[in-house]
């Protein structure tokens, strides 16, 4: 029987343990908790009376994301609140019945299958570029948001493209609704029941039943239609079949469909609102960027078969997935059973957090953690990083499925930008983060547009082809 040792515990107040400081800036408090115990594996604190641990070590990661997933289930609380508006699509659903959801979606997001959304991604990134002025102050989150918004409405549904805004904008603003009500139940140590007329839940029911008409309409209408692969993610759920040939029924598809959508547009828009913070505070970083868009694409739109020649570019927006993960922790995973963990005994029922936003800081792996510094991501680098100490998409089963879709879409999104424009940050915008369910900027992102010149010695005739 291996010694087990007690992990370090955060000072607590009687009965609501922490509570009250995890609630008010959820992950400075875990970060500082992990500050205060630099040599630490885990550490245990306690919300009234339920036993939770921070997990620090990248090997204990991957134990219980990877090697005993199965023992480490996501956690009932974090489940029943998400559930409520994306039913039992695959972030939530469990055990049996999430293997065969992501045996289903799995094909849809093959990489030869997302392949074909490059030019969409460019195309929207290209429209909304077009519409900026130089000298104009745009809030980028917002437009992040919107851009993102479109591209996995498009890509979802294969919508007509006035058809598919005004898809986009009814079902975004549905998920808002439900992701604040979602939010407000995070911070709820205790949680009414669904069918009590709190405002919230009046708000949810409203938002849900918009957001259920317009999906089950776009189904039905694509079932009546002759030809059955449009191209679009919709096409291949809809063609998906278990072993025993049975394919989605219309809730599943239903859960499927909005979890994909909440999933696919949110994380990334935060990315990259992230990555336009970071890059307007660090010049040399920007200045390198840009001069590799220069000499790989000289003045053209970017296409797929260039994101191998823009290996800065993806530099820079995972290092800016380093300081601000847009998952900035990972949904509670719980021991179902008294066990062993490393050299640690974790009670049955106790919660386990896994936060990105703690493990990007350590400093043993990254030195000097606040410094935004892409170089950490060059090939040779990255690979001597230990796994699982960079996890911004998870690990193990449930690894974020739509992980390719999203690093191909952010690195088009900022080359296509980037090529033109140079974003600094507006005088008076604060940032702070809001963390949420994802983490972004708390008031927005007001950032002036600046037109940049190009380092081309093509640039008249350059300038033409730009005119989008
Ligand atoms: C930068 C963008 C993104 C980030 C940082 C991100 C992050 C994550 C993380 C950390 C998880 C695992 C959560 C956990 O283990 O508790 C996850 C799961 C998931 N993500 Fe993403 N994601 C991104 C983009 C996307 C996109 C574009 C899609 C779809 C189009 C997507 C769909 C999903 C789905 C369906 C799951 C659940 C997978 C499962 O449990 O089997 N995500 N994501």
């Amino acid at each position: 029987m291996p010694t087990t040792l007690t992990p370090p515990r955060a000072p607590e107040t009687p009965i609501l343990g922490s509570f009250v400081p995890f609630a008010q800036d959820p992950p400075r408090f875990l970060h500082q908790l992990a500050q205060n115990h630099p040599t630490a594996d885990l550490i245990h604190f306690t919300f009234l009376g339920i036993n939770n641990y921070l997990i620090l070590n990248p090997d204990l990661v991957r134990e219980v994301l990877v090697n005993r997933a199965s023992e480490f289930p996501k956690s009932q609380r974090d489940y029943g609140i998400l559930s409520k508006f994306l039913g039992d699509g695959l972030v939530t659903a469990e055990g049996e019945q999430h293997r065969r959801q992501r045996k289903l979606a799995q094909p849809a997001f093959h990489h030869k299958r997302i392949a074909a959304y490059g030019d969409t991604m460019v195309d929207y990134a290209a429209d909304m570029v077009a519409e900026w002025q130089a000298g104009e102050t745009r809030d980028i989150a917002h437009e992040m948001y919107q851009l993102t918004l479109y591209i996995v409405a498009k890509t979802l549904f294969d919508a007509d493209k006035s058809r598919m805004v005004e898809v986009a904008d009814k079902v975004g603003q549905a998920i808002h609704v439900l992701q604040e009500v979602t939010n407000h139940d995070f911070r709820r140590p205790i949680q009414w029941p669904q069918w009590l007329p709190t405002a919230d839940n009046r708000a949810r029911q409203g938002a849900k039943g918009v957001l259920d008409e317009t999906i089950h309409t776009i189904v039905d209408e694509r079932r009546q239609q002759e030809t059955a692969d449009k191209g679009d993610l919709l096409s291949m759920l809809l063609l998906a079949r278990d072993d025993d040939g049975k394919g989605m029924d219309d809730t599943e598809l239903r859960d499927q469909l909005v979890t994909i959508f909440v999933a696919g547009h949110e994380t990334t828009s935060n990315a990259l609102s992230w990555t336009w913070y970071l890059l307007s505070q660090n010049p040399t970083a920007e200045a390198k960027l840009h001069a590799e868009l220069d000499e790989v694409l000289d003045g053209r739109l970017p296409t797929l078969a260039d994101l191998p020649n823009l290996p800065y570019t993806q530099m820079v927006i995972k290092e800016g997935m380093r300081l601000y993960p847009p998952a900035w922790t990972l949904t509670g995973r719980t021991a179902t059973a008294t066990t062993t963990l490393g050299n640690y005994t974790i009670r049955q029922g106790a919660d386990l957090m896994v936060a990105p936003y703690v493990l990007h800081r350590n400093p043993t792996i990254f030195p000097e953690p606040e410094r935004f510094d892409p170089e950490r991501f060059t090939a040779e680098r990255e690979k001597e990083l230990p796994r699982y100490a960079y996890i911004p998409f998870g690990a193990g089963p449930r690894v974020c499925i739509g992980n390719s879709f999203a690093m191909m879409e952010a690195q088009l999104i900022i080359a296509t930008v980037a090529q033109r424009f140079r974003l600094r940050l507006a005088a008076d915008q604060r940032v702070e983060m809001n963390a949420q369910i994802t983490l972004s900027p708390l008031d927005g992102l007001r950032m002036v547009v600046e037109e940049r010149a190009r380092n081309s010695q093509r640039q008249p005739h350059l300038t033409a082809e730009l005119a989008y």
